[in-house]
């Protein structure tokens, strides 16, 4: 067996065999497929797709590619949650503290921005100090002592997905149903999760753009758990324009805080409850759904699931001064308003386009190895349905050069479509999925 023989099957169109899979992924997670090999094959699996049996092949030959972590120390079920991505997406940095005070232990393995989506690891990276990269012992112990950690893929777990995932972002394949599948379910049951909730968004700020094509991920992503004894649920959600207001690395941490601390916006509210009440239920804390959403909120209002975030930034060396004053975090050089100049209502502000001008700000990466501008973005002054009025504020914009302001403003103003016409407010929960 030879890699080009596994690149040319699966570029005509051919079925892999799980001993060629194997054979791909052992060898790229030990450097002996060279990136341009195995990018000709993610290519080819991409366009021309994988049958079922070789998407749950992957998977496991993913999940396998590194050590497993046994959480049985724990003696509790532990239930993880993971979102295919998306603008603006704060979720998991206000759900995971929430759940844990619920008593929900949360053990997290987080990804980095990926395509024109943002990712939790930069989120959480630009609270100063916070430490991502901490070892198996002290994660272990972190969940152990105040029930929640969060870092990122630098266990050796499912390091194939690492290595895999870092590719497909620099080569244009983040958009692929068995990719997307078996890089998720692959770290889900790698990091010891018993039970798994996922966020399957759709809509222009999702890889998924119809509800048809989220089904599909979804079902997929259930099966594969199904087959590795995982109970999966999926929650599709509705990610057209960005969840909330803020899209930006420091920028969501700060509208993360003021959730917690009670400021809800109505979006990232519903999607929050959802998934908590449905992670508060596989734990086996609580059987019913409504129930458990309004113990969530007695948890932001009585302040024990933001207190449980200060422990989780604390516990992971972050400086938590920044937390309980905002103020603290770095600024852009650059902070303008962009005003509407007609009256009416708005209809889209396309998502994709907004995380792609703001990656174009520097809070993305266009390849694997680039750094990123944590205090550069956006924050929305209004939401799809929202009536303005001429030279009401649409948006602000963090730059940190002249000319990024420039272009993200001109950009931003053909993004944001107003018209006469009332809408309605988009629906934010499209579907549950067992
Ligand atoms: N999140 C992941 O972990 N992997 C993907 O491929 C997409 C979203």
């Amino acid at each position: 067996m030879n890699i080009l023989e596994i690149i040319e099957k699966k570029r005509d169109k051919k079925e892999l065999s799980k001993e060629e899979i194997e054979y791909f992924i052992e060898g790229y997670t030990h450097d002996k497929i060279a990136d341009y090999q195995a990018a000709a094959l993610i290519m080819a699996i991409y366009l021309n797709g994988m049958t079922k049996q070789e998407t749950t092949d992957l998977t496991i030959a993913m999940a396998n590619s590194g050590e497993k972590l046994d959480l049985s120390s724990l003696n509790e079920v532990i239930v993880d949650k993971h979102s295919t991505g998306g603008v603006g997406d704060k979720v998991s940095l206000i759900l995971l503290p929430l759940v844990a005070s619920l008593g929900v232990p949360v053990a997290k393995m987080s990804g980095r921005g990926l395509g024109f989506t943002g990712g939790t690891v930069d989120k959480l990276e630009s609270i100063p100090g916070y430490q991502t990269g901490i070892d198996i012992h002290n994660f272990v112990e972190n969940v152990e002592k105040v029930g929640i950690s969060m870092i990122s893929q630098t266990l050796n777990l499912a390091p194939a997905d690492k290595k895999i995932y870092g590719l497909r972002d620099s080569i244009s394949c983040v958009e692929s149903i068995p990719l997307i599948a078996s890089s998720i379910m692959s770290k889900k049951i790698a990091s010891g999760a018993q039970k798994i909730v996922l966020d399957v968004t759709c809509g222009s700020g999702a890889f998924m753009q119809s509800k048809e094509r989220a089904e599909e991920l979804a079902n997929e992503m259930i099966e594969i758990g199904n087959l590795a004894n995982r109970e999966t649920v999926c929650v599709l959600t509705n990610m057209d324009e960005p969840l909330g207001y803020a899209v930006g690395n420091s920028l969501e941490v700060i509208e993360a805080i003021q959730f917690l601390k009670g400021d809800m916006p109505k979006d990232v509210k519903e999607v929050v409850l959802e998934l908590g009440a449905y992670m508060v239920q596989l734990a086996g804390k609580g059987e019913d759904i409504e129930d458990n959403k309004a113990r969530l909120l007695n948890n932001i209002e009585n302040g024990k699931g933001y207190e449980k975030f200060i422990q989780l930034v604390e516990n992971q060396g972050g400086d938590s001064s920044c937390i309980k004053d905002i103020h603290l975090f770095p600024k852009a050089n650059y902070i303008e308003k962009l005003y509407s100049q007609k009256n009416g209502y708005i209809q889209s502000m396309n998502a994709k386009e907004i995380g792609k001008i703001v990656c174009d700000l520097g809070a993305g990466r266009i390849r694997k190895e680039d750094s990123i501008d944590n205090a550069v973005g956006i924050v929305l002054n209004k939401k799809v349905s929202d009536k303005v009025e001429k030279e009401d504020a649409l948006v602000t914009i963090y730059a940190n050069s002249k000319e990024k302001l420039e272009e993200a403003r001109k950009k931003l103003l053909e993004v944001i479509k107003i018209e006469n016409e009332e809408i309605e407010e988009p629906r934010m929960i499209l579907e549950i999925m067992k």
